[in-house]
């Protein structure tokens, strides 16, 4: 069932996940939703939730990848039979393809409009134009079907052949060369926001903290995107997990991860919003941020063209780092599954995925409303896969905080972490307790029905679910210290 393969170096593994972690998540999504929920407040909540609940969580998911070494599904159905475990916890396999499936289909559609902007910037097309002009010129591209469609074929396909050349001559090799280069770019960007922006305004923004800002909207928000950002819940990370060699260890590999990836969105914020203060322009600006005002920012800097090039071959670099391990987890499974080649299960994967994706496409433009699926689901369809996934990502990276917790054993658990009995401890308060119940909230708030007084009684018998199914389903030794 295993599929024997292995990075080749001990660091590949810290490599990958950087890649997967570090995405349009990093450079879209945070530096948005930190502008709408007034900076500081929001960042430290945020910050919180990735050292209390991700961290916790990225360990149990690497765990199960790497003790299984198979892709997420065969790999739950192997650790329930060794456990003796119930097999509907096969279904922390499911959810994260199903997740990973759903992800990639607009994931791959918001990257291509980076394609777009990669050329509008380096042809100089938006220089001079006004405020407006630049807003035209982003509802011009999401009102033409065709024009995205070409995007996101574009981008799914280079992804598909990353993946399909195989874990060392596509993954690792493009990795290699892509995340160094990232970095670079990231540090240019930065050093021309802090001679041609305003660094102190950014700075003061992000790190100027008053909880008062914060609404129980942007808690939320906060605690959600700590997950999206770590790729957690989707079996991404399981995947990668399982070709970890077994000396590296996972708890130093985890904590770096997170502090990567939390240092690469915090010097995008500093970057972008230097930008924006400096040209004026407002930080509140929502998903627009990158597509609307950035652009509007460079346009009005010298060198801007130039530097908003790199900035968008960045965002495209890393959102094609962080696609490659969307569709790992299920080509994977379909070559260990049905004995596909790998460029089959990769074409199937991807072919499906980018189907999908064209109901993303619609959702902006024909399909935008009024369709009679807005009547059935009262949303796009891509709001409807958006929140598809918001439910499914708490809810994986919940069941996988149960099953580590509560079923491996204690031994299964210091071979992995090589860690002392203090820590050990630690860790597993944080996924038996913390990280299911910041879960569940999460989760529960994530579904637009459950309203006010309702979450805290649901949130409660959740967890008291959780945990009773928990001690139902599992073995005996999972109480063993
Ligand atoms: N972590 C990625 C980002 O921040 O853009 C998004 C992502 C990639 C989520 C892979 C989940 C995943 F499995």
């Amino acid at each position: 069932m295993s599929t024997h393969n292995v990075w080749t170096h001990k660091g590949t593994f810290l490599l990958a996940a950087v890649g997967s972690a570090v995405g349009l998540g990093n450079l879209w999504r945070f530096p948005y939703l930190t502008g709408e929920n007034g900076g500081g407040a929001f960042i430290l909540i945020y910050a919180l939730t990735i050292f209390a609940v991700g961290i916790p969580i990225l360990i149990a998911e690497i765990m199960l990848g790497r003790n299984s070494r198979c892709s997420p599904i065969m790999g739950m159905r192997f650790l329930t039979r060794t456990h003796q475990t119930s097999r509907s916890w096969e279904s922390i396999g499911w959810l994260g393809a199903a997740s990973a499936f759903l992800i990639l289909s607009f994931y791959s559609v918001i990257a291509g409009w980076a394609i777009h902007y990669t050329g509008l910037m380096f042809t100089g097309a938006l220089i001079d134009v006004d405020a407006a002009g630049v807003g035209q010129s982003f509802d011009a591209l999401l009102a033409s079907p065709g024009l995205l469609t070409l995007y996101h074929t574009l981008f799914i396909a280079a992804s598909a052949l990353i993946v399909g050349l195989g874990i060392h001559k596509g993954i690792e090799a493009g990795l290699r060369v892509l995340m160094p280069s990232l970095f670079v770019i990231l540090l240019v960007v930065l050093s021309y926001g802090a001679i041609i922006g305003d660094l102190g305004a950014a700075a003061s923004f992000l790190f100027t903290f008053n909880l008062a800002d914060l609404s129980l909207e942007g808690w939320l928000q906060a605690m959600g995107q700590s997950f999206f950002t770590l790729s957690l819940g989707m079996g991404a990370i399981m995947a990668y997990g399982a070709y970890m060699p077994g000396e590296a260890s996972l708890t130093r590999t985890a904590f770096s991860i997170a502090v990567v990836d939390t240092a690469v969105a915090m010097v995008a914020g500093l970057a972008i919003f230097s930008l924006v203060f400096g040209a004026g322009l407002d930080p509140g600006e929502g998903p627009g941020l990158m597509f609307v005002t950035l652009p509007l920012a460079f346009a009005e800097m010298p060198g801007g063209a130039l530097v908003g090039g790199a900035f968008f071959i960045l965002v495209l670099g890393a959102a094609i780092s962080s696609s490659i391990s969307l569709i790992e987890p299920v080509a994977a499974f379909l070559v260990e599954r049905f004995d596909m080649t790998r460029p089959q299960a990769v074409a199937i994967m991807v072919i499906a995925s980018w189907a999908l994706g064209l109901l993303t496409v619609l959702s902006f433009n024909l399909w935008a409303e009024g369709t009679l699926f807005h009547t059935l689901f009262g949303r796009s369809p891509f709001a409807f896969i958006e929140l598809l996934t918001n439910i499914f990502m708490p809810l994986g990276g919940l069941l996988i905080a149960l099953f580590a917790g509560w079923a491996l054993t204690h031994a299964e658990v210091m071979k992995e972490m090589r860690t002392n009995e203090r820590w050990f401890r630690i860790w597993r308060f944080l996924v038996r307790f913390v990280a299911p119940a910041a879960v569940a909230f999460v989760f529960l708030r994530s579904i637009p029905q459950v309203e006010g007084y309702l979450i805290p009684a649901i949130g409660a018998v959740v967890i008291v679910g959780a945990f009773a199914a928990g001690r139902t389903f599992l073995a005996d030794d999972s109480q063993e210290l």
